[in-house]
């Protein structure tokens, strides 16, 4: 049986998805093709240079498989988005599935963006192959979605948006809309996360007195940050980063237990970001499900602010990643 090899890069938000919508009874929503819908808008980039690679053939044992960097990953974890792609395909078959990064799984640099993005792209190449009808990319960004909302995202390229509400997530602009925007993705841990996103985000919803008024302020911050972002403007769009991502937080930290992703060393990182701030730089910065920091910036600057980050925090070395925006699905084979 041919296998079918795809990649994708993991979608770092700049407005935050935390949140899932809760399908009202009885409207058919509740079936798995409308399931993992976002509560709240998020605008995200792609990342050029890390990628999830994911290789399929179909199975001929009439099961679902799937190898992540050579061990077999739980299944119950993949059942909803595998039932989800075969009734969004129109298909019976099943499929046999080895994933691999080239950068850490599971500790917040968003490898279930770039993993389900790949996966659905992959597995649909190979239904494709048997129907002989390609699949179109909103197709694959709702069965991506399935899996994980953020990955719904990760099938496009440069600047990406997943309103709440909807199944499929949309290109605002290619990656060459704005050519300087730098990312420096700051790997504190390669430590895999305690809490999923998943679970996390759930308890939030149930838990959180802060939970709606995060939803409630989605729309605004999103607004704001689609203008800023069209006028190619870091100095508004920078506070809205920021402000999405410390307000996410917010929420979490709002839940009952508690959510806390951060670890000492992202809190020194954020501490030494607002202090180069203070000094005239522009740089932004968020994080996600896990310890990690990221910060945007133009390119004119992102050598600087390595530098100065590493003056302040010399055990970073080796631990700052300048990436540019690109990203999206690339068939290798
Ligand atoms: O789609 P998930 O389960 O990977 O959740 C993503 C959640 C955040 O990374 C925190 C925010 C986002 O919009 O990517």
């Amino acid at each position: 049986m041919r296998e079918h090899v795809w990649r994708a890069s993991p979608s770092l938000a700049m407005i935050k998805y935390w949140g899932k919508a809760v399908p009202a009874a009885g409207t058919g929503d509740a079936d798995i093709a409308g399931s993992n819908i976002p509560a709240s808008f998020s605008l995200a980039v792609g990342l050029e240079g890390l990628y999830s690679e994911t290789r399929v053939r179909l199975a001929d044992d009439g099961m679902d498989r799937v190898m992540l960097a050579g061990r077999e990953a739980d299944p119950v974890r993949y059942a909803g988005f595998f039932s989800g792609l075969r009734l969004l395909l129109g298909v019976e078959h099943h499929w046999e599935c080895c994933s691999e990064n080239n950068f850490p799984t599971a500790a917040g640099l968003a490898s279930s963006s770039s993993g389900f993005a790949a996966l659905a792209a992959a597995c649909a190449a190979a239904s494709a192959a048997i129907t002989g009808e390609p699949v179109p990319h909103e197709l694959l960004s709702q069965a991506a979605r399935i899996g994980s909302a953020s990955a719904a995202r990760a099938v496009w390229s440069g600047f990406v948006a997943l309103r709440a509400g909807a199944r499929s997530a949309e290109q605002v602009h290619a990656p060459d809309w704005w050519p300087a925007l730098r990312v420096i993705v700051v790997r504190i841990s390669d430590l895999p996360k305690e809490a999923s996103s998943r679970d996390a985000m759930e308890l939030t919803r149930l838990t959180s007195p802060y939970y709606q008024a995060w939803l409630e302020d989605s729309p605004r911050v999103y607004a704001e940050a689609l203008g800023a972002l069209a006028a190619r403007d870091l100095g508004r769009l920078g506070p809205l980063i920021r402000a999405s991502t410390m307000r996410m937080f917010g929420s979490m930290l709002g839940a009952d237990p508690p959510v806390l992703y951060w670890l000492p060393q992202s809190v020194a990182v954020l501490q030494a970001v607002a202090r180069l701030r203070r000094d005239g730089a522009m740089v932004w910065e968020t994080m996600d499900a896990g310890p990690q920091v990221k910060l945007f910036c133009l390119d004119k600057e992102a050598e600087g602010v390595c530098h100065s980050l590493l003056g302040v925090l010399p055990e970073l070395e080796g631990r700052l990643l300048v990436l540019r925006v690109g990203g999206g699905l690339a068939r290798v084979g």
